[in-house]
């Protein structure tokens, strides 16, 4: 038996897009699942625009502002994906009133918001959901099964970079409705809370907790237009960060983010180095996982002949993690599934009656570490996370 899901979506950019299309195709390439998405109301302060948007999506109506969608008995799931500011206010009001609850990473703009949050919702009892979506590449998920699979052994060393290079040019604006990620007041960070978030959440899924890092940030230009005053203000956000960190298990970590790598669009890669193998990813090359097996798992006895090396798993097969939804094997999936097959599991667990992860909890415990970064560059020292174990 199926059962309508009333989606509300908040807002109309980058994510409004991604999610819409992740409700408008989840059942059908998920027709197990009972949950039937219905895109119910679309919200956007710009009426004209969030027409626009809403018929090419096919929401059934519109509203310009979102405590009118929380109020409404037609609504079960509110979909943040507004600005960091907006998160904690939304999410708090939403989970009040016994909405379901998907968010936008970063959770909210510092620990405090995410406790709050993390409190409001679980007093609520919503199911709740926080959109990130690389754990979702089936190349990553594959980099889990492996790691959970004891095929590294040993963890020594996890490293991850995040590079783009979209603000190199001094003329670049801030804030507004377009450049809200280079105003602190609405992203509260640069490149930690919007790109090291993505890299620190996958490193915990993958690694487990960290515990200290020490952290180095940098603004390379100091001072740019802001869209909404007109005046030239001081920069605010981290334009790049490099931190090390120490992970629970005993493993070393090095993290490094910035919007100043020429050349580098989306360039999100991670590698881990364990007793027993070693494991290697690069978005702009998503399809791929690198696997290099030094012990065999089934014999115990280490691969070392003349053919020893690093596999490039082409991750397309109906074995490997989402893929028997999907196409069939040789046929790549891209950006958009991830969200889809992020919602599929959602909804399968919640059908479940499990924990579906990562949810605020997951998600307030990536923002202690962020937090931490950042004090860490302030204070230039380590710092303890304090992260969950
Ligand atoms: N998971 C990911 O990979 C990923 C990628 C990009 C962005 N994000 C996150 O998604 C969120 C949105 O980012 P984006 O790139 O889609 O931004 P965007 O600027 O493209 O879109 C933001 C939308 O929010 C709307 N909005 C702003 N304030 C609002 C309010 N008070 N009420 C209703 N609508 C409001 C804007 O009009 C716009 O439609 C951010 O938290 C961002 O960090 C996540």
């Amino acid at each position: 038996m199926t059962k309508t899901l009333n989606v509300a979506m908040l807002g109309y950019g980058f994510m409004g897009k991604a999610h819409s299309n992740a409700y408008a195709k989840v059942a059908h390439f998920f027709p197990e699942l009972e949950t039937r998405p219905k895109l119910q109301v679309l919200c956007g302060r710009d009426k004209a625009k969030a027409e626009a948007f809403a018929k090419i999506w096919g929401y059934e109506s519109v509203e310009t502002d979102w405590r009118r969608v929380i109020e409404r008995d037609d609504v079960d799931l509110i979909d943040i994906g507004t600005p960091n500011n907006t998160h904690a206010e939304i999410a708090i009001a939403a989970a009040k009133a016994g909405k379901w609850v998907a968010c936008e990473k970063p959770l909210a703009m510092n620990c405090a918001e995410a406790e709050a949050m993390t409190r409001a919702i679980k007093e609520a009892g919503v199911p709740n959901l926080v959109w990130y979506n690389y754990r979702r590449v089936p190349a990553i998920a594959l980099a889990h099964q492996i790691v959970q699979e004891k095929r590294i052994g040993r963890p020594f060393h996890y490293r991850a970079t995040y590079l783009q290079d979209w603000t190199i040019a001094e003329d670049v604006p801030q804030g507004g409705a377009t450049l809200w990620r280079l105003d602190k007041d609405a992203a509260g960070s640069g490149v930690t809370g919007d790109l090291l978030a993505h890299s620190i959440d996958t490193a915990m899924w993958l690694n487990g907790p960290i515990t200290q890092v020490v952290a180095s940030t940098e603004t390379f230009v100091k001072e740019r237009m802001h869209q909404e005053s007109g005046k030239l203000q001081p920069v605010k956000i981290d334009d790049a960060c490099m931190f090390l960190a120490r992970f629970a298990n005993g493993s070393m970590g090095t993290f490094e983010s910035t919007r100043y790598a020429r050349g580098r669009k989306n360039f999100n890669t991670l590698e881990m180095n364990g007793e027993d193998g070693s494991l290697s990813f690069n978005l702009e090359d998503p399809q791929y996982l690198s696997f290099y097996e030094h012990t065999r798992q089934d014999t115990g006895s280490k691969v070392e002949d003349h053919l020893t090396g690093w596999r490039k798993i082409h991750v397309t097969n109906f074995e490997h993690p989402y893929m028997d939804h999907w196409w069939v094997p040789g046929c790549t999936i891209g950006y958009e599934h991830t969200f889809v097959n992020t919602l599929a599991d959602f909804l399968g667990d919640t059908e479940k009656g499990q924990r579906s992860r990562p949810d605020f909890e997951d998600a307030w415990q990536t923002q202690k570490v962020c937090d931490a970064v950042l004090k860490s560059a302030q204070e230039q020292r380590w710092i303890e996370t304090g992260v969950d174990a």
